[in-house]
């Protein structure tokens, strides 16, 4: 390997080796399991912040940009392909957790059939950014486990990578499928076989945030005491943090359909 190559592999180390500037380089870093006690505990709010905003925004304009290149990086096509396994023509959906709205885009290039998408996300900071980039679509502030929209509002209720950062996440499945009528999808949840369901901290785009690993067999109950019935689920992503958790995980996406539609 060249000389230069090699200096900069050595000052990229040296760079991750120090918390600080770790934490401004890499997009998840510094995990560290904690108690449920200690995650409700924790003060979080790192999806708040601007720079969360901003930084979530670079690392998705590049993984766009290879979607529209042609090369969509696995999850963002199982994303798609959830939505399309239900074979609706121009389905109303609702992201929960949109962040910045990512996921029009997604949608837009990858699914089959056009959806009239709905983003919703605790963070103001997030909807107000997803609102300017997205104008074409619609997104409101609100939160997960208190849906303000009455029962079966949506045809589909899409979680994007956010039933992980929600503590009271049982509330948020039931309310998931209380407004969904014909399908529920929760994309790349992380999973644990064994162990079971664990709490984490780490900081996500350098701003510190609460993560949910799920025991599998635990999710899927959760799944059923909502009414939901699993139709079809695809591996997602690669997810592994057993260098903390002591087990390999990995991200898998749900789609369920309530129990009187299957
Ligand atoms: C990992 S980001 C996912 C963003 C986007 N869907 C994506 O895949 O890029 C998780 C999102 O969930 C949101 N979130 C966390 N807890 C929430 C809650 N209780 N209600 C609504 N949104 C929440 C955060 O603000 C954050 O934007």
């Amino acid at each position: 390997m060249n000389p230069y190559r090699l200096a900069r592999r050595a000052v990229g180390r040296a760079l991750r080796a120090l918390p600080w500037t770790r934490r401004m380089l890499v997009a998840s870093c510094d995990y560290r399991i904690i108690t449920e006690a200690q995650a409700r505990a924790h003060r979080g709010g790192g999806w708040h912040f601007a720079s969360t905003v901003r930084r979530q925004e670079q690392a998705y304009d590049l993984l766009l940009a290879e979607m529209h290149a042609g090369h969509p990086r696995n999850d963002l096509t199982v994303a798609a392909q959830s939505v399309d396994a239900l074979a609706l023509a121009a389905p109303t959906l609702l992201e929960i957790g949109c962040g910045s709205g990512y996921y029009v885009e997604v949608f837009e290039a990858l699914c089959r059939s056009k959806v009239c998408y709905t983003g919703l996300d605790y963070s103001p900071a997030m909807i107000e950014r997803a609102k300017g980039r997205y104008p074409q679509a619609h997104f409101v502030t609100g939160d997960a486990t208190k849906l303000d929209f009455p029962d079966k509002a949506f045809d589909i209720v899409f979680n994007g990578v956010s039933l992980m950062h929600i503590l009271d996440f049982e509330r948020a499945i039931t309310e998931a499928a209380r407004v969904a009528a014909h399908g529920v999808i929760f994309h790349s949840v992380p999973l644990l076989e064994r162990r079971p369901t664990a709490y984490l901290t780490k900081y996500a785009y350098g701003a510190p945030v609460v993560e949910i690993i799920f025991n599998r067999a635990h999710l899927l109950d959760m799944f059923a005491k909502a009414g939901l019935v699993v139709q079809q689920s695809w591996f997602s992503e690669d997810y592994d943090v057993a260098a903390v958790t002591g087990e390999t995980s990995r991200a898998e996406t749900f789609l369920c359909r309530p129990a009187d539609k299957r």
